[in-house]
């Protein structure tokens, strides 16, 4: 993972995903980054809400540059996520929509499945998510566009 530009990442998942969060975590610190652990911890069952929200209001408040959501699918996560005004979640099971989440859509927060990927898959995707830059251009005015419903 590239530590080019050290940041903070908040992580969070259901009780579908400890044991991956605690890999990426992992592996955010070996390259140099600064994690912020939301939970849960244990595999007593949680509500993906409540975990979704602690991580989003970390990025949109300023605390973390990014946020990383993991439930079973990752699907109720980033509809969580996406619920937030300064958040825009990629759901990503490859490293495409990690690389076109962030170049086109600017996403701030990346949700996974742990019951659908794999550990190795789910750090290329972290990897691919963190050192891809958002395009501008074109896609500004859409970005502009998501605020009005
Ligand atoms: C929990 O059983 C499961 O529903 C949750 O982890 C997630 O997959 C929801 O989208």
């Amino acid at each position: 993972m590239d530590a080019d530009t050290k940041t903070t990442i908040a992580i969070g998942s259901d009780h579908a995903g400890p044991a991956l969060k605690a890999v990426l975590a992992e592996a955010l610190r070996a390259a140099g980054h600064t994690v912020l652990d939301l939970g849960t911890d244990g595999t007593g069952r949680v509500d993906y809400p409540d975990y979704a929200h602690a991580v989003c209001r970390a990025v949109e408040q300023g605390q973390a540059r990014f946020g990383v959501l993991i439930c079973g699918t990752g699907i109720g996560m980033s509809i969580a996520a996406n619920r937030h005004a300064g958040i825009r979640c990629a759901l990503a099971g490859e490293v495409t929509s990690a690389r076109l989440g962030r170049q086109h859509n600017d996403a701030n927060v990346l949700a996974m499945g742990a019951r659908v990927i794999g550990d190795a898959v789910a750090l290329d995707i972290l990897a691919t998510f963190l050192t891809t830059a958002y395009e501008g251009g074109r896609h500004d005015g859409r970005l502009a566009k998501l605020a009005a419903t």
